[in-house]
């Protein structure tokens, strides 16, 4: 606290990221990053972009990454927004289409980002529960509203929502913005972004941080009609006008052309998730269905806040979110490689023959 703050700062409640731990051979299964580095591709574009030409300012509308986007979701350039990571993305979306005098509506338990955006801008926001199993319950959402924003699939829970719902959401809320945060959307969960010709007031963010792995590069974007991009064009050039910078635009536009590896990993990420989660029901862990990178898992008898301690122990981190209590119990833990879950299953066989403190 300090008399030099200005009020806004006084109120904030800043999100809190989760751990990078410092020591090296921990088995890290807490932020969902791809386990398998990003193409090669990538790397090669990077160390042509180490030269002369950085003393030059990027381009500031990122043309040519904007294009290479646009390719792959077969859209017109016009109807993409690119930022740095998709958490920068939101956050303009925040405050150039979600505030209004109706309130925001998002759910109770998804990406706990979202709140704080709301927090910064001054934003009325309104929680809907999830329904008992954890799914959105699209119905609760047809009411005054001053936007709607949810991730498919949701985080923590990993759950994935049908194309039709999110269809069903649009046809009957056209007066406001619906978007759809689709960071975990290529391991397995259907897309929005065919809807977006057919729907002014869609929109769907992306990341390059997971599928794609370039979380270290900081790269995300936006997609939806030319009125709703021009509106996040304007509050960046309000605010930064580079946010690409040049090794940022030429890894990702790598990334965006590489689909043979972008498919064969997510593939991976996949299959390893789908044994994963065999072998921990096995354990006794009951796992929500997972269109995600990660998976949302609680033991039928031990706790979400010890097992996760003694995980730790054994050099595995995984996150645990002490609130809402409903999702206490559980664990959400990142898909690594083949090798990172065995290391996983062979700790909690460990951890579960030990006697519980709690
Ligand atoms: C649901 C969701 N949306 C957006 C992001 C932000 O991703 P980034 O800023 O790395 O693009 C995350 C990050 O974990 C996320 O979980």
């Amino acid at each position: 606290m300090s008399k030099y703050w200005s009020d806004v700062v006084h109120k904030l409640t800043p999100y809190v990221p989760g751990e990078q731990p410092k020591i090296n051979n921990l088995v890290k299964l807490n932020t969902n990053e791809n386990p398998y580095g990003p193409s090669p591709k990538v790397i090669e574009a990077l160390k042509l972009e180490a030269a002369e030409t950085l003393r030059l300012y990027p381009d500031p509308n990122s043309d040519v990454l904007r294009a290479a986007i646009a390719k792959v979701h077969h859209l017109d350039s016009c109807q993409v927004f690119v930022g740095n990571g998709s958490d920068e993305v939101l956050a303009h979306v925040f405050q150039a289409l979600l505030k209004h005098a109706q309130p925001l509506l998002f759910p109770d338990i998804t990406y706990s980002f979202y709140p704080v955006y709301c927090g910064l801008y001054g934003i009325r926001y309104e929680t809907i529960p999830l329904a008992e199993d954890f799914s959105i319950r699209v119905e609760d959402y047809i009411k005054p509203n001053g936007g709607i924003i949810f991730p498919n699939p949701n985080a923590p829970t990993g759950m994935p929502l049908a194309l039709e719902k999110i269809e069903w959401i649009l046809q009957n809320n056209t007066e406001s913005v619906v978007v759809i945060d689709e960071a975990y959307v290529d391991f397995g969960t259907e897309s929005a972004v065919s809807l977006i010709n057919q729907y002014p007031n869609l929109l769907v963010t992306h990341t390059l941080s997971k599928a794609r792995s370039l979380a270290g590069l900081r790269v995300g974007y936006a997609l939806g009609s030319a009125a709703l991009i021009e509106a996040l064009i304007r509050v960046k050039d309000s605010f930064n006008s580079y946010p690409i910078d040049r090794f940022a635009s030429a890894g990702a536009v790598a990334a965006m052309q590489d689909i043979d590896y972008f498919e064969e990993t997510c593939q991976k990420v996949i299959t390893t998730r789908d044994a994963l989660v065999a072998n921990m029901s096995a354990l006794d862990f009951e796992v929500l269905p997972s269109g995600a990178n990660f998976i949302f898992a609680k033991h039928k008898v031990r706790d979400g806040a010890e097992l996760s301690a003694k995980l730790r122990e054994h050099g595995i981190i995984v996150r645990h979110f002490k609130s809402p209590s409903r999702i206490a119990p559980y664990l959400r833990i990142t898909i690594g490689t083949d090798e990172q879950s065995e290391l996983l299953l062979k700790a909690l066989k460990v951890v579960l023959s030990e006697k519980s403190f709690s």
